[in-house]
């Protein structure tokens, strides 16, 4: 196995609150790779750090065999780690498939190819049909999926999705749910998803990570994680589990 990402004893203050305490995980080519916990544990923040939207205060991430840490967003993005924003962002003057050829654009330098790589994406993602439509007309499940082809059409080697199945119906989950494997199965796609939704995340994911106010409380397959006494006291027994 080759390991794409390596996050090793990264932390993150913010004044005197410390929202990642010395995390560390390491996540396979072609794993599908989960984080978990309450709100405010510190998973977005994170995700902040790997895709370079805050420099992380400690600690090393290695990406593909290259420190990364200290990199800018889009210089982060040009070496292969696609990102989705927790509040979706898509450009809401532009229609759906305008949104995905700007991903497309970041390798590709001529409007045609860019076209139809966005097409490919729209297609996985369900959205072909929806493409001419203005991207601030779509429902919620549209837009979150639209969030994903924007991020898919930049080619990463590797996926963060921040929450992508919250708010959507046990229908839509089951279609992202569906979407990610088969994009795991057949691109080899890695994938790291921040999920409060569990059964998707007992669905996709072949490792676990926990956190509670900054700090791993677990780490591990999910089957052992939702049985640990600590997960379960400091997160699933106080939230609702979908
Ligand atoms: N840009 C920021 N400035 C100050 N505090 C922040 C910032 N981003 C996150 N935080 C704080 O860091 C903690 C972790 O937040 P976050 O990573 O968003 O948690 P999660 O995604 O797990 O809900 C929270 O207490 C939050 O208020
Ligand atoms: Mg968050």
């Amino acid at each position: 196995m080759t390991t794409l990402l390596s996050v090793a004893g990264v932390s993150k203050r913010f004044r005197g609150l410390v929202a990642v305490d010395r995390v560390s995980l390491d996540v396979q080519q072609g794993e599908i790779f989960a984080v978990i916990g309450p709100n405010g544990a510190g998973k977005t923040t994170l995700f902040n750090m790997i895709a370079g939207a805050f420099a992380n205060d400690e600690g090393s991430i290695v990406f593909d065999g290259q420190r990364i840490d200290g990199l800018k967003s889009d210089q982060i993005c040009q070496r292969g780690i696609g990102r989705t924003f927790q509040i979706v962002k898509p450009f809401l003057g532009l229609n759906v498939e305008e949104n995905v050829v700007v991903g497309a654009l970041l390798r590709r330098h001529d409007m045609k190819s860019a076209l139809a790589r966005a097409h490919d994406v729209l297609r996985q993602l369900d959205l072909y049909d929806k493409r001419a439509q203005s991207a601030s007309a779509l429902t919620l499940p549209d837009r979150k999926r639209l969030e994903v082809a924007r991020a898919l059409a930049t080619d990463p080697k590797l996926l963060l999705l921040d929450e992508v199945m919250a708010g959507l119906r046990p229908t839509e989950t089951n279609r992202m749910v569906d979407i990610f494997r088969a994009l795991n199965r057949d691109t080899g796609l890695t994938i790291v998803l921040i999920e409060h939704v569990m059964r998707a995340v007992m669905a996709l994911a072949s490792r676990v990570l926990v956190l509670h106010h900054g700090a791993q409380i677990a780490q591990g397959v999910p089957a052992d994680v939702v049985r640990d006494p600590a997960v379960i006291k400091s997160y699933l027994g106080a939230e609702a589990v979908h």
